[in-house]
């Protein structure tokens, strides 16, 4: 049976018209960065609910989701119109395993993901581990807009504390920027525009891949990894990819 506890709507901040991020009081369990959380709102006499990535990293409170508004989206529109005070559900137990403690070790970590599939990049980066485990990360976040580059000032203040550690990768893929990649992850890793801007290598032998959001990026990105001999890492069978599908 499905546990629920309360939870409190702290604070909202609307990015643009379609994402949003809540802070919400709950008395959840404790959770490794990279997880996610089940949120609920009683909709027409029923209980709707949907997982969501916790952003915030473990020792973080309040929890914080981060999640874009899905035309005729039963939850979404409504989390997206929720308001500081207000009550909703959320499941006190975590889930998932797009965690550090899942992955086998290697040099560098990249971290790639579409939209919202930041959030548990952002809660995995606020942590110690990648920078005691990895010798270089790559965060490259995938937007349709620039202003979809949602968490700027979080990824530049990361990027300043690790000073040469970390390498961060927008791309906006409709419309020109003087600052993004353009076009789409799988292509760009495919003819190597993806690893000179990162200004590092990415192969089998020295990197682990998390991937994270739109399940087609996911798709071909693992099509292009395959033809480095990249493969899905799995606990009975490890390998290079990690990743967690949201649509
Ligand atoms: C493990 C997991 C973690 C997730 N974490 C997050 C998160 O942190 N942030 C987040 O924004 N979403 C996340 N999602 C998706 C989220 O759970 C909801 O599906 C989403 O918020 C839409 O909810 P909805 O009730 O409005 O529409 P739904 O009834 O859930 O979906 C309606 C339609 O929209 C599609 N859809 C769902 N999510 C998206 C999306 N993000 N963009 C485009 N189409 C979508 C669905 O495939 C479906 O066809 C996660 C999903 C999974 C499986
Ligand atoms: N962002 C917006 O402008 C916008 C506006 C209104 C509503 N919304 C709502 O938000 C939802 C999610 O928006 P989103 O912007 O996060 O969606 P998205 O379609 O997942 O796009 C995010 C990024 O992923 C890329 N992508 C899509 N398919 C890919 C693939 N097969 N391989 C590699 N990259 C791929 C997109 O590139 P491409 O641009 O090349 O597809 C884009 O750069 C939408 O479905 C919609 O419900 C978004």
């Amino acid at each position: 049976m499905q546990q629920w506890v309360n939870g409190t709507v702290i604070e909202k901040i609307r990015w643009n018209e379609w994402l949003f991020s809540l802070r919400i009081d709950a008395d959840v369990e404790e959770f490794s960065a990279g997880q996610f959380t089940k949120v609920a709102l009683d909709l027409d006499g029923e209980r709707v609910s949907r997982p969501y990535s916790y952003v915030n990293a473990p020792h973080e409170r309040p929890i914080e989701i981060y999640f874009n508004t899905v035309p005729e989206g039963p939850l979404s529109n409504q989390l997206a119109a929720a308001a500081p005070g207000d009550t909703l559900w959320v499941n006190p137990q975590p889930n998932g395993l797009l965690t550090l403690d899942e992955m086998p070790p290697s040099d560098h970590l990249w971290m790639l993901c579409t939209g919202t599939g930041l959030g548990p990049f952002l809660s995995i980066l606020k942590t110690d581990a990648p920078w005691d485990r990895f010798k270089r990360v790559v965060l490259v976040q995938a937007v349709r807009y620039a202003k979809d580059l949602a968490y700027a000032e979080s990824i530049q203040s990361i990027v300043e504390r690790r000073n040469g550690q970390m390498t961060f990768v927008p791309f906006v893929s409709r419309e020109p920027t003087d600052f993004a990649l353009t076009g789409r992850i799988p292509a760009a890793i495919a003819d190597g525009r993806l690893e000179e801007r990162a200004g590092l290598g990415l192969s089998a032998e020295n990197s682990h891949v998390m991937l994270c959001g739109n399940s087609l990026m996911i798709q071909d990105t693992l099509q292009v990894l395959g033809k480095r001999g990249m493969r899905r890492h799995r606990r009975r069978e490890p390998g290079h990819i990690s990743m967690e599908k949201y649509h």
